[in-house]
C-alpha cells in the first residue's frame, strides 16, 4: 500500500477542506437522471444472461488513484464514495438484490491515524447526505464486521441508517466495515462452542449450515461475483467462506474510476462463465455417456 506522504499533521487541515467541499457537492452529484443510453445499456444486459443476485467489491486502489493525480490519499477515497454511489444505484436499477462493499477491513486500523479518522469522517458524511436516498429507493442498508470498534458517532450515524431502512425490499447494501474474513470465521466458531458448551448442540451436529448460519453474513446468500478493483489477483481477507463458489473479476481500473460501465463489461463476462459449483454441465444423456456400462 502507498501511504500518504505527508505526515498526518501536515495532511490533516487540507484533509478537513476536501470533506467539507464534499458534502457542499453531493446533491449536485446524485440528482442526475438516467440516460435513456443507459436504461439500453442495462436491459441488453437484463435480457443477456442471469444478473448475479449478490455482486461484493473489493474497491481498491483509491490511494493509487491519488497519487497518480499528485495528491493525497483521502482525495483518491472521497473519489470513491462517488463509484460507489454510481455502483449503488445502477446495481439497484440492473435488479441486483444484494450489495456488499468492502469499506475498511480490520487490517486497515493498521493505517496512519490521520487516514482513520478521515475515513471515518467520510462515511459518517456519506451515510448522513445518501441514507434519505437509499430510503426512496426501497434500498435496505446493513453491516458486517465488528462494530465495537467503530468511533461513537460512526457506529450511531450508521445504526440510524440501518434502523430508518430497515424494511426496504428493493437492494440491500451491506457495508462491511471492520470486517475480515477470518474475523467473521473467529466469532462464528466462538459463538458455535458456546452452544456447544451449553449443551445447545453437539459436535458431530456441526455442518457446512450450521457454520453459514454463524456467520456475520447468515442473512445473505454467498456472493455469484466478487469484483476486485486495481488488478490484485487475491482475496485480502474478504467473505473467505462464502467466496468458495463465488466468480472473481479484476479489473486494473482504480476504485474512483470503477463507474457503472465498468461494472457492465464485469456482469458481461459474468454472464459468459459456466457456473459448475463442482459438477459437470450440461448433464450428459445417458447414451452419450462413455463410462455408461450396458
Ligand atoms: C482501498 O484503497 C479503499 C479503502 C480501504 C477504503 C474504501 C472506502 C471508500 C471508497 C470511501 C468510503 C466508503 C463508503 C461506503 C462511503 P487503498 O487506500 O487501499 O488504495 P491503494 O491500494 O491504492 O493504496
Amino acid at each position: 500500500m502507498i501511504l500518504c506522504k505527508f505526515g498526518t499533521r501536515q495532511a490533516l487541515p487540507f484533509v478537513n477542506e476536501l470533506l467539507n467541499d464534499f458534502s457542499l457537492n453531493t446533491e449536485e452529484r446524485t440528482s442526475q437522471q438516467q440516460t435513456a443510453e443507459d436504461k439500453k445499456k442495462q436491459e441488453f444486459l437484463q435480457n443477456r444472461g442471469e444478473i448475479p443476485r449478490h455482486i461484493a467489491v473489493i474497491m481498491d486502489g483509491n490511494g493509487r488513484w491519488a497519487k497518480s493525480r499528485g495528491s493525497v490519499r483521502i482525495a483518491g477515497h472521497k473519489a470513491g464514495v462517488d463509484s460507489v454511489k454510481d455502483i449503488v444505484e445502477a446495481c439497484g436499477q440492473l435488479g441486483v438484490r444484494h450489495l456488499t462493499l468492502y469499506a475498511f477491513s480490520t487490517e486497515n486500523w493498521g493505517r496512519p491515524k490521520g487516514e482513520i479518522s478521515a475515513l471515518m469522517k467520510l462515511l459518517v458524511q456519506s451515510l448522513r447526505s445518501e441514507t434519505r436516498k437509499l430510503h426512496e429507493n426501497e434500498i435496505k442498508l446493513t453491516s458486517i464486521g465488528d462494530r465495537d470498534r467503530l468511533p461513537p458517532t460512526c457506529r450511531r450515524e450508521l445504526e440510524e441508517a440501518i434502523s430508518l431502512t430497515a424494511e426496504n425490499k428493493t437492494m440491500e447494501l451491506c457495508l462491511a466495515l471492520s470486517y475480515s474474513g477470518r474475523w467473521d470465521i473467529c466469532q462464528a466458531v466462538s459463538r458455535i462452542s458456546q452452544k456447544v458448551k451449553d449443551g445447545e448442540l453437539c459436535p458431530e451436529e456441526i455442518t457446512n449450515d450450521v457454520i453459514t448460519d454463524h456467520l456475520a453474513t447468515a442473512h445473505i446468500p454467498d456472493p455469484d461475483l466478487i469484483i476486485r478493483t486495481s488488478g490484485e489477483f487475491r482475496l485480502s481477507n474478504f467473505l473467505l467462506w462464502q467466496s468458495a463458489y463465488s466468480e472473481l473479476y479484476v479489473t486494473k481500473t482504480y476504485w474512483p474510476d470503477f463507474r457503472r460501465d465498468e461494472l457492465y463489461k464485469a456482469l458481461e463476462c459474468f454472464q459468459n462463465r459456466e457456473r459448475r459449483f463442482g459438477k459437470v454441465s450440461p448433464p450428459l444423456e445417458l447414451e452419450e455417456s462413455p463410462l455408461v456400462i450396458r
